[in-house]
């Protein structure tokens, strides 16, 4: 079996060095819950990592927020939006977990696995190209 069940690799890579190493925090504790749940750990343990996935989610996406809002992001609501969506769907997994249903994990982690590669691809991608649009014109409007 791997030993990280996902990996930050430069296709992850948006450009903003605040925003990647947000991103790289998430994937680690994604991993660590993947390895908990491969080691057999307790409930315990398990919805420790699980309410540190949901605090570090809720942070990430504020920072962004805020990020697309200095930049005037068009696609602000939309993109907080998901990022409710996300969080909601997070914090559903882990009250289920809670509840005593052990079929979560695997679930968990494709869906976990699933909204990170592509949220970040489609939608961060996204919201950072009009970021560098606006520094371009900025620059342009500079000279
Ligand atoms: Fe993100
Ligand atoms: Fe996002």
């Amino acid at each position: 079996m791997k030993a990280n069940f996902v990996e930050f690799t430069p296709e992850y890579y948006t450009g903003n060095e605040k925003i990647d190493k947000e991103h790289q925090q998430l994937f680690t504790i994604i991993n660590r819950l993947y390895s908990a749940m491969r080691e057999g750990k307790s409930k315990v343990i398990l919805q420790e990592i699980l309410d540190e996935l949901l605090d570090y989610t809720i942070k990430h996406f504020t920072d962004e927020e805020l990020y697309m809002l200095s930049y005037n992001y068009p696609r602000y609501h939309e993109h907080k939006r998901i990022h409710q969506e996300l969080t909601d769907k997070v914090k559903q997994f882990r009250q289920e977990f809670m509840a005593g249903n052990s079929f979560i994990s695997v679930e968990l982690l494709l869906f976990l696995n699933n909204w990170l590669a592509n949220h970040i691809k489609v939608e961060d991608f996204a919201y950072m190209r009009h970021i560098r649009e606006v520094e371009k014109q900025k620059q342009m409007e500079a000279k």
